[in-house]
């Protein structure tokens, strides 16, 4: 067995990782001939109640693609039945609800079940996987709306008409059902983890159909809670997804969640700067273009992590894998984005907009920000200095003097960078300016150690006790 691999929940955290960890929604399914084999013999649902087969299923994209997460095999509608509304997944056509809930007293009598007892074949599961994978398993729930959705229309919806017909013509029953729906899935996502489940995610696909004030007025107070909930429960990190949210990123981020997952349709950079790049982000290849000839799928998927500038990256699809692909297409995928590079200290390559951001000084000014907030001690001790001005400016801008040492501080993307006279000499990290710069000092015979952030931060004691000596 290959030795444990936690870059994904790294990447949940913000963490540094070797390389950037992708998995992929529906990552078990038709595309796959041993998926399609299995489904001759169960139906969905009987897959989900048999925790031998269903870890086989589980299992398969694990072995076959190299991804760096399990998804646990099952359906948003698998708690549901419990709760009191009994469905089936029709194939080719998703969620069956043949008795919908619409009424007042329909929604008095779901319940919130206990549920190892109603269901603990998922309990079995994940436990039975966790003796077998040596990459995290992620757990799920379909968040309220989202269910609400199938269980009010009886199945998959375009418009969601009788959804929104309770929403706004009986808001007190919609609230009762929503926080019910919560309040189940706090409880539903809490055993996935008690089980073993090592991160959540939450599906909160059809949202996008709700505008900003609706999100806020009917859905947001239900989701604070259910996140608030489950952080009193578990300290695992939470994906919050959904689909066509471009409108409701910074809700849902404010829902909760450390990782917010974006559809295709969001850009990386400009929706990662939104929400103030606080969490984690999981996207968003659009799942359309996998049968786009590889080129084509390169170039996009190229487009996207080109922008990723930091920690805190999953790559994903934008929604869930179609059947119509081909295995090899997600194998070449998975290796492509793993052998992509992770060091983030070197300036971004990717186009970003507003121009070189080397240049751009809203995008400096940012970044410099984001380093305040996220100043280790040591940083923010020499801040401090710099803004008690016990660094004396000289020279040049950003440049300190202390008796015969240069401090130049300087924001390049997101490194901070310190240059400090002393041995050995490296330019590899300089614009043009910097290159002047350093030529001019060494020309008066300072030579210069230019450190990158994470050299700073690793020999920060060094530094500032270097500072210190020569201050004092
Ligand atoms: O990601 C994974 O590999 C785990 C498996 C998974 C399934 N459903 C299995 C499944 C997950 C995470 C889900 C969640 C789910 N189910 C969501 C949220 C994610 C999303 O796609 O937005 C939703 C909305 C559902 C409801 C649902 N179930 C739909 C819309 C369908 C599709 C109908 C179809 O035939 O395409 C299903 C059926 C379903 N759930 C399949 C799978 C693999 C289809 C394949 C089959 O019938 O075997």
């Amino acid at each position: 067995m290959k030795s444990y691999n936690d870059n994904f929940l790294r990447a949940c955290r913000k963490e540094p990782v070797d390389h950037i960890p992708v998995w992929y929604m529906r990552q078990a399914g038709r595309y796959q001939p041993e998926y399609r084999k299995i489904r001759e013999k169960y139906s969905l649902m009987e897959i989900v109640k048999r925790p031998e087969v269903c870890t086989e299923v589980t299992l398969l994209p694990i072995h076959q693609l190299n991804v760096d997460a399990a998804i646990l095999f099952s359906d948003i509608m698998t708690p549901i039945e419990s709760m009191g509304v009994p469905n089936e997944i029709k194939p080719n056509f998703g969620p069956y609800i043949p008795n919908p809930v619409r009424s007042a007293s329909d929604i008095d009598k779901l319940i919130v079940p206990d549920f190892a007892e109603t269901i603990p074949y998922v309990g079995e599961t994940i436990k039975m996987l966790r003796g077998k994978l040596n990459v995290p398993l992620i757990g799920f729930c379909g968040a309220p709306f989202t269910l609400a959705s199938y269980i009010i229309e009886g199945g998959p919806s375009k418009n969601y008409v009788n959804t929104k017909t309770l929403m706004y013509s009986d808001p007190e029953s919609w609230h009762k059902l929503i926080g019910k729906l919560a309040l189940g899935m706090v409880k539903y996502l809490t055993y996935q983890v008690e089980s073993g489940a090592q991160a959540l995610q939450v599906f909160d696909s059809w949202i996008g159909a709700l505008s900003q004030e609706d999100y806020l007025e009917y859905v947001f107070p239900h989701m604070q809670m259910l996140f608030h909930e489950l952080r009193q429960n578990t300290d695992v990190p939470v994906i919050h997804f959904g689909v066509n949210t471009g409108h409701l990123i910074e809700h849902l981020k404010e829902a909760g969640g450390d990782v917010i997952g974006f559809d295709w349709k969001t850009n990386i950079t400009e929706g990662w700067k939104r929400l103030n790049h606080e969490v984690a982000i999981q996207g968003n290849l659009d799942p359309g273009a996998l049968i786009a000839p590889w080129e084509v799928i390169e170039q996009k998927t190229k487009f996207i992590l080109d922008q990723v500038d930091r920690d805190g990256f999953i790559f994903n699809l934008g929604h869930g894998i179609t059947p119509n692909l081909k295995v090899e297409t997600m194998q070449r995928l998975t290796e492509y984005i793993h052998s992509y590079r992770v060091d983030y200290n070197s300036p971004p390559r990717g186009e970003v907009r507003g121009g070189d951001p080397l240049h751009n000084k809203s995008y400096l000014k940012e970044k410099r920000q984001d380093l305040r907030n996220n100043a280790t001690p040591a940083e923010a001790t020499l801040w401090n200095a710099l803004k008690n001005k016990q660094l004396e400016g000289r020279k040049f801008r950003r440049q300190h003097s202390i008796g015969n040492y240069i401090v130049d501080f300087f924001c390049v993307s997101e490194s901070l960078v310190i240059e400090l006279d002393g041995e050995t000499h490296n330019n590899s990290f300089a614009d043009e300016n910097d290159m002047k710069r350093t030529q001019f000092l060494n020309d008066q015979g300072v030579k210069v150690i230019r450190f990158e952030n994470k050299e700073v931060f690793e020999n920060m004691d060094l530094v500032l006790h270097n500072i210190k000596e020569k201050f004092d």
